[in-house]
């Protein structure tokens, strides 16, 4: 007998699975779910073929490009699925554009985008792990360093 109760589906929405358990919250933050008056499920330390994972269901909600840029960064093995009528109608795995464009932050203080009106722009230089490099003062920074916008 199946003892746990699985995360409901959703009828139309996004469904992004396949998150690492400890980003889950991470992606959630970037989703600016608070503006969406749908059912939002998050769900943390699911079992799944590779250890424990994460999933976020969303109703109602289509992502922007920015928003599956910042998912690639943050859980680069997710999978998002767009739900119409409680079917899985399209199944995109996130990957992670050569360029961010005002995607990250530049962890340099003294970097113009910190200082001026600038949007920030980083080079992915490494995708795993990932590093990524500052157009404007060219600064690095490795996954643990970088911080979402
Ligand atoms: N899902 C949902 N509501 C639906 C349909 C699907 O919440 N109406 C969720 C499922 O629970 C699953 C994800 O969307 O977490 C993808 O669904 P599906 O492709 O059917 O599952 P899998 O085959 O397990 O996906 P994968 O191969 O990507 O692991
Ligand atoms: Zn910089």
């Amino acid at each position: 007998m199946k003892k746990e109760l699985k995360v409901s589906a959703i009828k139309d929405g996004t469904v992004i699975d396949h998150i690492p358990s400890n980003a889950a919250f991470k992606v959630a933050e970037i989703l600016d779910l608070e503006k969406i008056n749908k059912i939002i499920s998050v769900a943390t330390n699911l079992r799944s073929k590779t250890g424990k994972k994460g999933i976020i269901k969303v109703g109602g909600k289509i992502l922007t490009k920015d928003e599956f840029d910042k998912i690639a960064v943050i859980a680069p093995e997710a999978t998002v699925n767009i739900i119409h009528d409680y079917e899985v109608k399209e199944k995109i795995k996130v990957s992670l554009p050569d360029t961010l464009n005002k995607i990250v932050k530049c962890s340099n203080p003294s970097c113009i985008t910190n200082n001026e009106n600038v949007n920030t722009r980083f080079y992915v230089i490494k995708k795993d792990p990932l590093k990524v490099r500052c157009h404007y003062c060219e600064r690095s920074m490795e996954k643990e360093e970088i911080q979402m916008i």
